[in-house]
Parts: structure tokens; C-alpha cells; sequence
């Protein structure tokens, strides 16, 4: 069968044009650690090379590519660089790329199973994998979203859906049946912001959020939680979920999973444990004891696309009981599919996700996993776990630094810099915040700072399996140096 010349290339050209978009790939890796870590250039320098009218008839394909090298990659802040330090950001692979190129050639749209057979096998097989490698209950169920902050969000909405003994679904909060103030428990030292974005998506304000106090290595205060959720049940307030951290953004902590479940339990509330950073450590064998309980939990969230690796994007939540994807998701429509075929339930995401129409994420994950192997992963991840360890023996061995946190259990490290420990808090954090600033704009490493207790700190997200421990030296070593400037 004949395609459209009109918009198909012709195979020889398709051909052509392909070789030359790996080819660029292929420089782009090989010149990667010369490139700046990040363009200094404003919106003002780059918004003009892009700023063309709306193209009313078509140029030809090699001119657009060449655009890629030529204007999107010098412009671009290079995530797969081993200096880019910022937010939790995956370094990417190649073979994710090329994983991508297959999925959109094929072009399936695996909501469910009459369009996309084999999609939503590998989507449940690759589930399957997961649930097995981080010692997840078996028989769990779950898919692929967007990113970690639809995973908190649809975990939230399993949370809300399973917790309403009104109808939520028809009704949802406007149900004259609902509960007063329905609450959602959280650590107070960080409370990812995607908790906030899942409150504002699900319609239940921000104040839904209750922070609880934390110990000083950041794990969450089980009396603490378990007295405001007693003190918010008597004040008429309705818990539905706590979130355990499975890698807080700031520092990494893992919360105590065993314990957070037997509170779940007994106030009846579900367990959400949010690993977009770190629950994918479950799978090294060394750290078994920190991630004991994981699997107790009612839904557990991860990102493929941050310490894995996987191109943007591509997070994953994974529930204890399947049942509730669909009790949360479920919808239907005859022009979806009329027939009640028990056996496509578990492969129509439509009905237990919040998407429609769904992208094929689940293949850059079944060949990452596949080309790497599990133990392939846990080798790359143990390398940035040490990297972390090694800023950790930097920082502690040298008095310019304060340690503000215990020893890196996985990827994330957060340190303070204190000079020769004349200046007050105020100008310390001003110092710190030049650091970054200036790291970035020589272009050493893209370093970030947050707030830890309240104060300005410098935080090293190590998730890039491109890092050597001489990038973390150069690093804190070229940090330090700037510092002693002020
Ligand atoms: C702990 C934690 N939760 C949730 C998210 C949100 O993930 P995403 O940016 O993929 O939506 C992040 C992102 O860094 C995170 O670190």
C-alpha cells in the first residue's frame, strides 16, 4: 500500500534525514562534557532566533534539523551534562532516545486495549517488573502518567475515592454528604509543591495540607502525627491520607514506612508514599532495612524520568489494589467500548488512569530495564549514591562548610556554607545565594540552593550517572572558592 507523498517522506529521504538526526545525536553525546552546563543568555537574546511568523508553506526538512544543533542545543540547559546539579533532574540515554523515535514511529495510544495490543501488555508487564525489583506487594497494579506531580495527584484521588463513603464519584466535593474539612498529613520540612498542585487539581484547597513536625534527620514525627491526627478527628476535620517521603527533594529522607502504615491503619486513612526521587532504592539490596514497610503502603509513586534516567516524560504510581485505579478512573462511554470483557480491564489505562489518550511511555522503561538489566541500574545508582557520600566527606572535612544533614542515604545532599564563621545568618545567606548564582553564571556547574530549616543551603542533585567524584570536587572546591571571595 501506497503512503501519501504529500506528507510521507519518500523512503530514501525519511531514511536520509533519519541517519542525520543521529548522527547530531550522536555528536551532541560525544562533545557533551565541553559544553556549558547552562546558556547565560536571557529571553531577550533567544526569544528573537525563534520568533518567525507562523509558517504559512514548508521549508525543507534538513534546515529544520540543522536548527536543532544550531539554535535549540546551544540554548538549551544540558540535563544530560554530569555538572547539572538542579531541581531532580534525570541525565537521560540514548537508548531512552532511540526508545522514544520507536514509540513515535508506531504511534499507538495505549488508553487502552483495542488501540494499542501490545503497548498495554509491555505497560503491565513492565509493572509487573517494578513491583517485583522494589519488593512492592505482588499482584499490585498501576501505570504510567506524566511525572511525579500526576502520580501525587492521582494518588490522592485513589486516597479521596476510597476514603468517601458519600458519592463522590457523581457528586464529588459538592456533595451536601461530604465531610467538614477533608486533610492530608505530610512532613513538615519540605511538602513537595505537587502536593500543593494535587490540592488545587482535586479541588480541595491548599489548607487540606497538614504538616507534621519532623525529627532532626527530617523522618516524620509519628507521635506528632498521631496526635494532630487525634486533635483534627476532634476538631471535626476528616483525614483521608498520609504521605510518607520515599527521597524528600531536599535532603532525601526516607520516612519510616512500617510505622506509617500501622498509623494508616489504625485511623483508616491511606497510605501514600511519594517516590519520585527515591524509590527506586528499594532495589539495592544494601539499603533493604531503610525501605522495610514500602510495601505495606496503599500506593507508592516514583519518576522514571528522574534517577532512572528515562527521557521526560515519565512517571509511575503503583497501588496495593488495583481495584482502586478503576474505583478512582473509571468511565465509560459507548464510543470507548460497549462490551464488558472482564479480561480488558487491566489493560484499559483510560478507565484506571487520569488520561485519555495516553502516550507509549512504558517502552523507554521495558528497554532501559532491559538493556541495563535491574543490576545494570543498581550499579548507577550505587555511583551516585557515593557521589553524594563524597560531597558529604568533603563538606565535613572542611570548616568553610556546615553539615545540615545526616549522611546521603541516596542521590541528594544539601550543605551550608559558613566562611570562617563571622557572619550572621542573614549574610550567609546572601553568601550562599551568590554561590549558586556565580557557579552558574562562570558555568562551572549548575548548582542550586534551597531552604533547609528556614535557611539558605546549596543542594547537589546527583541523580546523573555521567558524575565522577572529580566532578563533585571541582565543584565544592570552585563553591568554596567563590565563597571566599565575599
Ligand atoms: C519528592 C518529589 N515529589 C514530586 C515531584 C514532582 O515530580 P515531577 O516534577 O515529575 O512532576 C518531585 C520533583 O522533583 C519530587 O522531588
Amino acid at each position: 500500500m501506497s503512503l501519501n507523498p504529500e506528507v510521507d517522506l519518500p523512503p530514501e529521504e525519511f531514511r536520509t534525514a533519519g541517519y542525520d538526526v543521529i548522527d547530531r545525536l550522536v555528536d551532541y553525546y560525544a562533545t557533551l562534557t565541553e559544553r556549558p552546563v547552562f546558556p547565560t543568555r536571557t529571553p531577550a537574546d533567544i526569544a528573537p532566533l525563534f520568533d518567525l511568523p507562523a509558517p504559512e508553506q514548508g521549508e525543507s526538512l534538513d534546515r529544520i534539523i540543522a536548527d536543532w544543533t544550531e539554535r535549540i542545543v546551544p540554548n538549551s540547559a544540558l540535563q544530560g551534562h554530569p555538572r547539572f546539579f538542579s531541581w531532580v533532574n534525570g541525565g537521560g540515554t540514548q537508548v531512552g532516545a532511540l526508545a522514544e523515535a520507536l514509540a513515535a514511529g508506531l504511534n499507538p495510544n495505549p488508553g487502552g486495549w483495542r488501540a494499542a495490543q501490545a503497548a498495554a501488555v509491555i505497560e503491565n508487564q513492565v509493572i509487573r517488573w517494578l513491583v517485583d525489583l522494589l519488593h512492592l506487594t505482588p499482584g499490585s497494579g498501576g501505570l504510567f502518567v506524566s511525572g511525579g506531580t500526576m502520580a501525587n495527584t492521582a494518588a490522592l484521588r485513589m486516597a479521596l475515592t476510597s476514603k468517601a463513603d458519600w458519592d463522590i464519584t457523581n457528586e464529588g466535593l459538592q456533595s451536601p454528604n461530604r465531610p467538614a474539612k477533608l486533610t492530608v498529613y505530610m512532613a513538615d520540612h519540605e511538602a513537595h509543591v505537587s502536593f500543593y498542585k494535587a490540592l488545587d487539581i482535586l479541588g480541595l484547597g491548599r489548607g487540606a495540607l497538614r504538616r507534621v513536625p519532623s525529627h532532626d534527620d527530617f523522618t516524620i514525627d509519628i507521635a506528632a502525627l498521631e496526635q494532630m491526627l487525634n486533635d483534627d478527628i476532634a476538631a471535626g476535620m476528616t483525614p483521608f491520607c498520609i504521605v510518607g517521603h520515599a527521597g524528600s527533594i531536599n535532603v532525601g529522607a526516607l520516612d519510616p514506612f512500617t510505622e506509617l502504615a500501622r498509623v494508616a491503619r489504625r485511623f483508616g486513612v491511606w497510605l501514600h508514599l511519594d517516590g519520585a526521587c527515591g524509590a527506586l532504592g528499594a532495589m539495592l539490596p544494601e539499603l533493604r532495612d531503610a525501605y522495610q514497610g514500602m510495601e505495606l503502603a496503599d500506593s507508592v509513586s516514583f519518576d522514571a524520568h528522574k534517577w532512572m534516567g528515562v527521557p521526560y516524560e515519565c512517571g509511575c504510581v503503583i497501588v496495593r489494589e488495583p481495584a482502586r485505579l478503576r474505583q478512582a478512573f473509571g468511565i465509560t462511554a459507548s464510543y470507548l467500548h460497549e462490551d464488558e470483557d472482564p479480561a480488558l480491564e487491566p489493560y484499559d489505562f483510560f478507565n484506571r488512569g487520569p488520561q485519555m489518550s495516553r502516550g507509549f511511555r512504558a517502552l523507554k522503561v521495558w528497554m532501559s530495564l532491559r538493556h541495563y538489566g535491574a543490576e545494570g541500574y543498581r550499579e548507577f545508582f550505587r555511583r551516585t549514591i557515593d557521589n553524594a557520600r563524597y560531597a558529604h566527606e568533603l563538606v565535613r572535612a572542611s570548616p568553610v562548610w556546615q553539615v545540615v544533614q545526616p549522611e546521603p542515604r541516596l542521590f541528594i545532599y544539601s550543605f551550608r556554607y559558613v566562611g570562617d564563621g563571622t557572619r550572621d545568618d542573614d549574610e550567609l545567606d546572601r553568601v550562599n545565594a551568590r554561590i549558586a548564582d556565580e557557579m552558574k553564571r562562570r558555568q562551572v556547574a549548575l548548582v542550586m540552593t534551597t531552604r533547609i530549616r528556614g535557611r539558605l543551603t546549596q543542594r547537589l542533585s546527583i541523580a546523573n550517572h555521567r558524575t565522577t567524584r572529580e566532578d563533585i570536587r571541582a565543584t565544592i572546591e570552585a563553591m568554596a572558592a567563590i565563597g571566599a571571595e565575599e
